[in-house]
């Protein structure tokens, strides 16, 4: 935690003007070496951000505050005497915008919130095809390749988790969110500008990813690592807990919709592929069991349905 390690940080106004190819080795090198970056002059307006954060720290407060309360006294974590592994600290709901939108079906939202969601989506959908098609650049797959490939026949599905981790009095015991890669493609995470917790693993060591006003942190999906043959990694990463403050974290997962085939893209093979070919949903099917376990044995299952049993898939998440 302490090596002089930079997160990566890049400013996509200057895809414009002549730092454009340094700014794209700069994503290249985040895409091969992090999983992870952060991104600024991004075109999704400030003061949508300001909004967004405002009510959903109000929504917090009216709707989801009580039941988090109620949650941690019917699993008995008021008192947090040992280490606990199998709940996380997080207070969440889910909205999904594509293939269908389920914003006029979540109760207690206010329609300025509504609102305000559904533009910040649809800001963010656009983003995550944007910067998908400059992972085909650097990846020298052609434009909308990965945008095809997500497409399956009815669509890419886009989602976000909006969650707040809230102050937890003894850190130590209980993660925010536990370790995990995400299955899915690319992430758009919208988090706290004040209260830290995001961390992610690299080469051994849990780096923290700053808070940074009016950033959008990317990462990339165990599907990016499949179609991109490894080249690009799903990195895991986890939230801790602090004991002050509520951290805020809006993610927004762009991903294959449920029938994509997803398969190491041709030209990026050179002999064999250690990487399984799939459709999608069958993939999210065997992840909703084993999320909190590492990514490796669910490729090796994907190349043989009969294994998937044996990863023994039992509790299922709520995921994207
Ligand atoms: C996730 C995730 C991080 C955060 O939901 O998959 O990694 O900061 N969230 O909420
Ligand atoms: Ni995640």
């Amino acid at each position: 935690m302490e090596k002089n390690i930079k997160f990566p940080v890049v400013d996509l106004s200057k895809l414009i003007g002549e730092e454009r190819d340094q700014t794209m080795a700069l994503i290249n090198n985040a895409c091969e070496n992090w999983g992870f970056f952060e991104i600024v002059n991004h075109g999704v307006p400030h003061d949508l951000m300001d909004n967004v954060e405002k009510m959903t720290k109000e929504h917090y407060k009216k709707s989801m505050e009580q039941k988090f309360n109620d949650m941690l006294k019917s699993k008995g974590l008021e008192n947090l005497e040992r280490e606990v592994e199998d709940v996380d600290w997080e207070s969440t709901f889910y909205l999904r915008h594509l293939p269908q939108s389920n914003l006029y079906d979540i109760p207690d939202m206010s329609d300025e919130y509504r609102t305000a969601m559904k533009d910040f989506g649809k800001r963010l959908e656009n983003l995550a095809e944007d910067l998908l098609d400059l992972l085909c650049e650097n990846l020298g797959l052609e434009k909308g390749y990965l945008k095809k490939v997500f497409h399956g026949t009815k669509g890419p599905t886009f989602g976000t988790k909006v969650s707040n981790y809230p102050a937890c009095p003894k850190p130590e015991m209980i993660k925010g969110l536990r370790a995990h890669t995400d299955a899915g493609g690319i992430i758009l995470l919208f988090q706290d500008d004040k209260v830290s917790g995001l961390q992610l693993l690299k080469d051994g060591d849990w780096i923290d990813v700053p808070p940074l006003n009016h950033s959008i942190v990317i990462n990339l999906g165990d599907q990016l690592e499949v179609i991109t043959n490894g080249r690009y990694k799903s990195v895991m990463h986890r939230v801790v807990t602090q004991q002050e403050g509520n951290r805020m974290s809006i993610a927004s997962f762009y991903n294959p919709g449920s029938d994509a085939e997803i398969s190491p893209a041709s030209s990026l093979v050179c002999k064999e592929t250690e990487y399984p070919s799939f459709v999608f949903d069958d993939y999210m099917k065997l992840y909703a069991g084993v999320k909190f376990q590492p990514k490796e044995p669910r490729f090796e299952a994907m190349k043989n349905a009969n294994a998937v049993t044996e990863l023994n898939p039992t509790a299922a998440v709520e995921t994207f």
